[in-house]
């Protein structure tokens, strides 16, 4: 099975605050892990140092099977990796959901007739078609984190990595998103503090705990079953 992501020995402090100290992690192709963990226990400086976004004190970052060093051996990385931020507006930055759709199939080198193709894909997939002209900026949080997913999406990435995809979301839309990470066919690291969508849509979590990570029980019941499922168990 491929590493997609191998850290050893890593270090990193915001100025006196220590987040990682010798820190050790490893995800490899087919495995769908749901990273969880207090809040400030360090997940999302954990995904921001992958994405080299944050610069370690020390230690290794591998991405598929390459250290990844300098910027331009990030930005490399970054182009097979499909990121969704904790803050949407982090991420969404074009006047309008199809301009922030077409951003990184554009960058990639993809033709204007050809990016076109790949927002209208992904918007029907998100059910967001009747956005595509919309205004970024005047979305709604749960909306913005659905074009944020589909800006992941339309790179064509070899694997996700999630901040917390589902906080703002209504059920419905958690329920979408659920069932576009179960049919995407990539392997993803996903933050989420909701464990009813990590039961559905990981196969197994690991915890952030005093800068290490640890084994944690899959979820509720330790099985992966339908919401729905749960829903009528629990009611
Ligand atoms: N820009 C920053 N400057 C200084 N300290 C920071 C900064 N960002 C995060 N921290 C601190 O680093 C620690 C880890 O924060 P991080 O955001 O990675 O946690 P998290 O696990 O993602 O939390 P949450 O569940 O609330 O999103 C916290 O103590 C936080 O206060
Ligand atoms: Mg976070």
């Amino acid at each position: 099975m491929e590493t997609l992501i191998s850290i050893a020995n890593l270090s990193f402090a915001y100025d006196k605050i220590e987040v990682f100290h010798d820190f050790f992690f490893s995800f490899e192709a087919g495995q769908r892990i749901g990273l969880v963990g207090s809040n400030g226990s360090g997940k999302s400086t954990l995904l921001q140092l992958i994405m080299g976004l944050l610069k370690p004190s020390a230690g290794e970052i591998e991405l598929f099977g390459q250290a990844r060093r300098t910027e331009k051996e990030f930005r490399e990385a970054r182009l097979q990796i499909g990121f969704v931020f904790q803050d949407a507006n982090d991420q969404l930055f074009c006047p309008t959901v199809g301009d922030d759709l077409a951003f990184g199939p554009l960058n990639m080198g993809k033709t204007d007739q050809e990016a076109e193709q790949i927002v209208d894909e992904t918007l029907a997939l998100l059910n967001l078609t009747a956005f595509k002209d919309r205004v970024t900026y005047g979305l709604s949080d749960g909306e913005k984190k659905l074009v944020a997913l589909g800006t992941a999406l339309a790179m064509k990435p070899k694997m996700l990595i999630l901040d917390e995809p589902t906080t703002c979301l209504d059920p419905e839309a958690c329920q979408r998103i659920a069932s576009v990470l179960l049919n995407c066919g990539l392997p993803y690291l996903v933050v989420a503090h909701d464990r009813a969508f990590l039961d559905q849509v990981v196969t197994s979590s690991v915890r952030l705990k005093d800068g290490r990570i640890v084994s944690e029980p899959k979820g509720l019941a330790g099985l992966a079953r339908p919401l729905s499922a749960l829903a009528s168990e629990l009611a």
